[in-house]
């Protein structure tokens, strides 16, 4: 009796903050009952807590290791062993371990193979490494066990779209999210189900997805689809080069446009490989390939030393240079390819094209507004926004796509918005 009265006693350090007492009280417990699971468990939670407090990955790390140990002792009451192994996982997976975290997932799903929470858990820690096809395997097992799982079906939808199973995904993802189970009602879903829709040439569906997802609040509206937002920066498709408040950067651009078309002409021809295709999927028919200067706000200096004069302009634009939710990047198209509707991930940046080599043929629309090219010249659009690109022309268009932080952004947010 004496140990449950300490065990409630450290619980309670524990509730109330004392995290260093409460340590010090499982330790004095562990010592006389070094198998005990609730002291195990306890001291886990509490050096979890500590680390968070701390910042210390030290105490994260020995937090894994006590609630880890719950597993392995004998006859530990189950419904504890399930929530230390399941925050075991979770502790794992913040702490970068995907792989261990698997490992313990799988350990706890032998243990309750019928617990379709656990199975659901493994499955998106697949997902989380790419590992689709195990992914799969598990959600169907899911299925197997209960038919009418949403959140399984929503996770193979998005799984079959990623496998261009057009025909599934959408069956999927539309039963999935019509099922508004926890976890189904998520921005990724309407995004991949509308896209589906399009690609199989049900317009009228996928419109009204979109605007599903719009009232519902997953995104910014039924034609800005980005998922990593910043609420209340000024959103329109096409924007002046007034308006952007760059102009001095990108009359700069405009000056030098010969220097850099020479430059992105000379590794296109040089067939040194710096070109790389496209492998987003975005396209229906056609090439697509991109050299890529500076990505998530840091310069690619293998490709820089190509093209030192291009990349000497970039350096003069902080907020392109540094934009690390975008690119600077050369992009070229083949004739008669078609990118598919999509939109960019992030309201956080503007998209500048600058033509280079502008041939008859090739066009952007950006929701309803359609535009060409110039050489010399440049655009700016908000990549947010739904776009499609189509090249009717017989000869390569080339352009220099330079993204800048969107000018309403602070300072601080700026800083602190994490890559994409
Ligand atoms: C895009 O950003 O999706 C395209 O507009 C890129 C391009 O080269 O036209
Ligand atoms: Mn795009």
């Amino acid at each position: 009796m004496k140990v449950v009265k300490d065990l409630d006693e450290a619980d309670r350090l524990m509730k109330e903050e004392k995290l260093e007492k409460a340590v010090k009280k499982y330790d004095s417990i562990l010592v006389n009952n070094a198998l005990s699971p609730r002291a195990h468990y306890g001291k886990g939670l509490t050096l979890d807590k500590l680390g968070f407090k701390l910042q210390n990955n030290d105490f994260l790390e020995q937090a894994i290791s006590f609630l880890g140990r719950v597993l392995d002792i004998p006859d530990a009451p189950a419904a504890l062993v399930k929530l230390a192994g399941q925050k075991t996982a979770e502790r794992q997976q913040f702490r970068g371990w995907s792989g261990k975290a698997i490992r313990t997932l799988k350990t706890l799903t032998e243990k309750f193979p019928d617990d379709i929470g656990l199975l659901n858990d493994l499955g998106m820690n697949f997902m989380m490494v790419n590992q689709n096809d195990r992914a799969k395997e598990v959600f169907t097992k899911v299925l197997s066990k209960n038919p009418l799982s949403g959140f399984a079906k929503a996770h193979l939808g998005f799984i079959a779209k990623i496998n261009d199973d057009l025909e599934t995904a959408v069956k999927m993802l539309d039963e999935g999210i019509k099922s508004n189970e926890e976890g189904t009602q998520d921005g990724r879903f309407f995004l991949q189900l509308g896209d589906s829709l399009l690609r199989l040439d049900r317009e009228p569906e996928a419109r009204k997805v979109y605007k599903e997802a719009e009232i519902k609040g997953l995104f910014l509206s039924a034609n800005q689809r980005s998922l990593y937002n910043v609420k209340q920066l000024t959103g329109r498709p096409w924007w002046t080069l007034e308006q952007t408040g760059y102009q001095h950067f990108l009359k700069m651009l405009e000056d030098n446009w010969e220097t850099i078309r020479d430059e992105g002409l000379n590794q296109l021809n040089s067939q040194t490989g710096s070109f790389i295709p496209e492998e987003e999927n975005l396209r229906e028919t056609g090439d697509w390939k991109q050299l890529t200067l500076y990505s998530q706000g840091r310069k690619k200096e293998e490709n820089c030393k190509k093209t030192p004069k291009t990349c000497a302009l970039i350096d003069q634009m902080p907020d392109a240079k540094g934009c690390r939710r975008g690119q600077v990047k050369f992009s070229v198209m083949s004739p008669g390819i078609h990118v598919w509707p999509h939109t960019g991930p992030s309201n956080c940046r503007l998209r500048t094209h600058l033509g280079l080599v502008v041939p008859e043929g090739p066009s952007i629309r950006v929701v309803d507004e359609i535009r060409t090219w110039t050489e010399g010249k440049v655009f700016v659009f908000d990549d947010s926004f739904e776009h499609e690109v189509w090249h009717k022309g017989t000869e390569l268009r080339l352009v220099l796509i330079v993204d800048f932080w969107h000018p309403e952004l602070t300072q601080a947010q700026k800083r602190r918005l994490s890559p994409i």
